[in-house]
């Protein structure tokens, strides 16, 4: 019996090992990346909501130019990586991501409110759509990167 359980074991361990497949471990630099991402993302919340609630003479666009220069850092982190794996759909959505920076970033320059909130809009569909297609959450609550 005792036998057996091992094997039972084993087995189990070569199809979770087989499932896995195809999807990576992502790099310390990738995961701190989409970690300043997140913090951007939230810190232009945080300074969205203080430009409506201001008067139009003290609104502040330096946080919208900030958030877009650490993503446009992220992204240039990760792209790099896409790159080296070849992995074309997320090299692809990567480059979109960064598009959508670019405009915020030029929006932020230009104290174009309106130009602003349309390239985070776009931006964070692209943030969903890759993890959609790329993010995947292992049992431990950890994210790996599906490639294909
Ligand atoms: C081109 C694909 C892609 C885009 C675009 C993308 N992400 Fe990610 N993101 C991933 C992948 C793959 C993971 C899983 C690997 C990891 O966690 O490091 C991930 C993980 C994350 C995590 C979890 C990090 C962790 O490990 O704790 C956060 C937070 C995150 N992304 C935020 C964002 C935000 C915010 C945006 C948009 C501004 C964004 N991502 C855009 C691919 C992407």
């Amino acid at each position: 019996m005792r036998g057996l359980l091992v094997i039972v074991s084993a087995v189990a361990l070569v199809v979770a090992t087989l499932s896995a497949q195809g999807n990576e471990k992502p790099p310390d630099a990738f995961s701190k990346a989409m970690r300043d991402n997140g913090e951007a993302v939230r810190a232009f919340r945080v300074a969205a909501k203080e430009f409506e609630e201001s008067g139009a003479g003290a609104q502040d666009f330096d946080p919208f130019e900030q958030a877009a220069i650490t993503m446009r850092t992220s992204f240039t982190t990760t792209m790099a990586y896409f790159k080296e794996q070849k992995s074309d759909g997320a090299l692809a959505l990567n480059e979109q991501a960064l598009k959508h920076v670019t405009s915020l970033q030029t929006g932020a320059k230009e104290r174009d409110y309106r130009q602003i909130l349309e390239a985070f809009t776009a931006l964070n569909e692209t943030c969903a759509s890759c993890h959609t297609a790329h993010r995947v959450r292992t049992e431990d609550g950890t994210y790996e990167i599906k490639l294909k």
